[in-house]
């Protein structure tokens, strides 16, 4: 996998190849299409589907999605805004958690668990074949030590039977990932990481040389958006908002970063196309660095 100059690198970043698929570094993140708290149906679903239409006009190959938001809710959104698929089109998911009625994300890491997950995200894509999933482990504290190898021994045995086609993993340690490894190829590690959140530096850039992916979640701050003077500083300096200079840092931190920022508006979505594409000088960067050192 590398980067690449191909017809899908118009937007910021340009393209990724994954195994068989060339991918856009600019992706979409679905989660916060859902209703409130990543639960149930969105206010406004017109407005969700033409969020996702557009990103699809936009050119943007990637978005990440789970059958846990909504639950199912995005994923039928998705279905509903782009089915038939194209083929660039290039649709990640993750498994290993469940909702609760209180809009909780209990684990739910079993092999039986992880079979029925994968055969609701089938169903609520409605797809035949799953282009990626992640193993989420870990919990809402981030990533916690102990051994991935039953979970991903699952996911392997579904891409055995064709029911998958790239594993990842998510929210996991180093350790995690070179286990995970041992077992079956992994294409992306999705973990929290922003300008802000820096705990996996050296991780990106051993990923970098092995030519797997690196997709930061929460790259905008999540449910707290980035709040930094510096970063403010130098957007106002450059005439942009902090959210483009985040994302903006993001492509220019590592080739191998692939960006999937949520938004519910289309607004939002373009102004972070545009946004991504700013140029940083070795300056900036430098006074950025200081955020999260
Ligand atoms: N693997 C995991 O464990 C995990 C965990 C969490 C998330 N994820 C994935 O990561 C993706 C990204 O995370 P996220 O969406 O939670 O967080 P995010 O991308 O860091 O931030 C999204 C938030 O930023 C706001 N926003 C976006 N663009 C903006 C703009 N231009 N101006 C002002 N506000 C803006 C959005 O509000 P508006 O809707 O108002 O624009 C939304 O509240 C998710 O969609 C999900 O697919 C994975």
């Amino acid at each position: 996998m590398n980067t690449s100059t191909s017809s899908t690198a118009s937007l910021p970043g340009g393209a990724w190849v994954t195994g068989d698929q060339t991918i856009t570094r600019f992706g979409y993140g679905a989660m916060q299409l859902a209703g409130p708290w990543v639960m149930g149906q969105p206010e406004d679903r017109d407005g969700a589907l033409a969020v996702l239409r557009e990103a699809a006009e936009l050119g943007i190959t990637h978005i990440d999605t789970s059958v846990a938001y909504g639950p199912r809710v995005t994923n039928e959104l998705i279905r509903e805004a782009l089915h038939p698929y194209p083929e660039s089109l290039f649709i990640a998911t993750k498994v290993g958690a469940e909702r609760d009625a209180q809009g909780g994300w209990p684990t739910a890491r079993r092999p039986e668990d992880l079979r029925q997950q994968v055969r609701e995200t089938l169903e609520s894509l409605g797809s035949e074949v799953l282009d990626l999933v992640n193993m989420r482990m870990g919990d809402a504290q981030g990533p916690q030590p102990g051994s991935i190898a039953e979970a991903f021994e699952t996911l392997a045995g579904l891409q055995q039977e064709g029911l998958i086609r790239h594993l990842g993993v998510s929210n996991v340690t180093s350790e995690q990932v070179a286990e995970a490894r041992t077992i079956a190829p992994v294409v992306c590690v999705q973990n929290m990481y922003n300008l802000a959140h820096r705990r996996d530096d050296d991780l990106i850039d051993r990923l970098a040389a092995q030519d797997i992916a690196y997709v930061p979640f929460f790259p905008l701050g999540g449910f707290t958006p980035l709040q930094s003077e510096t970063l403010s500083r130098v957007a106002g300096r450059l005439g942009t908002t902090p959210m483009s200079v985040a994302l903006a840092w993001l492509l220019q931190r590592s080739p191998n970063i692939l960006l999937i920022p949520g938004t519910s508006s289309r607004a939002h979505l373009r102004e972070n196309v545009t946004g991504a594409g700013l140029s940083l000088s070795e300056e900036d960067v430098a006074e950025l660095d200081t955020i999260g050192h």
